[in-house]
């Protein structure tokens, strides 16, 4: 790709059938980047990127090592978490969706830093990479840490865990795949509970919520919960 092209791909992070996206789920912020930024893309965007394409594809052919399994993690935010977890289970490889531009160049820069070459990163949409350029049946895990709660009554159509999205994560794993996911709001977490269980395709080997995981660091937004003394709930779903 010519440098033109990869600033430009950084650009379009949607598919809009019509006016509306299929879930609001993130709030579009600013796409411009600095110099310094614009440095850190074009060094590190052929190895560590991938570009969306509007073609079902197993994602284990996209990665130096298609071997390993694919972990999805969906809004890494500053990918805090998400390089130490790639670093320490490098048995896996890990396409990392996300939206936000400053955290999308801010990882990019920390697994070029870090040379680690099982880390793919795209920013688009997480509902549309799934529906269209991810085949059934191809991923081990997904990895939502601290989703965006939509804590009012009218903003609940925003959260990502809507019944649909989780229908079409369940179809995208393998047999024993699981879907990791941990929140710091409480009745987002009951929320999700719920409509994990009515998935019939998934299965839940815990009791209600999971046991913490040990291999999961702490986020700045974990930090922040739990200063203000929220209960961290994770989840833990398996495909049946
Ligand atoms: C509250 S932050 C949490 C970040 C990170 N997981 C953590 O624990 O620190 C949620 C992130 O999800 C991203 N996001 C929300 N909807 C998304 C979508 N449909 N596709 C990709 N990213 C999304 C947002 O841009 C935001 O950065």
């Amino acid at each position: 790709m010519t440098e033109q092209e990869i600033l430009d791909s950084l650009k379009h992070i949607e598919i809009r059938t019509g006016k509306e996206r299929t879930i609001k789920s993130y709030v579009l912020r600013s796409s411009t980047l600095d110099e310094a930024q614009k440095q850190i893309v074009l060094s590190g965007f052929e190895r560590y990127c991938t570009i969306f394409r509007d073609e079902l594809t197993d994602p284990k052919t996209l990665f130096k090592d298609p071997s390993k399994p694919v972990i999805v993690e969906i809004g890494f935010g500053m990918g805090t978490s998400t390089q130490i977890i790639a670093k320490e289970r490098a048995d896996y490889n890990y396409l990392c969706l996300e939206v936000y531009l400053v955290g999308f160049v801010k990882l990019l820069r920390d697994i070029e830093k870090l040379s680690l070459d099982n880390i793919l990163l795209m920013r688009f949409n997480a509902v549309d990479v799934l529906s269209h350029m991810i085949a059934d049946g191809t991923i081990r895990g997904f990895h939502i840490f601290f989703p965006d709660p939509w804590p009012k009554k009218k903003h609940h159509k925003r959260r990502i865990m809507q019944s649909d999205f989780i229908s079409l994560l369940s179809s995208k794993l393998e047999k024993g795949g699981y879907i990791y996911f941990v929140t710091d709001w409480q009745e987002y977490a009951d929320w999700t509970l719920e409509l994990l269980e009515k998935e019939e395709t998934l299965y839940n080997p815990y009791d209600g919520f999971a046991p913490h995981v040990s291999w999961r660091p702490e986020t700045k937004f974990e930090r922040k919960g739990l200063d203000k003394s929220y209960q961290i709930n994770e989840l833990w779903f398996e495909k049946k």
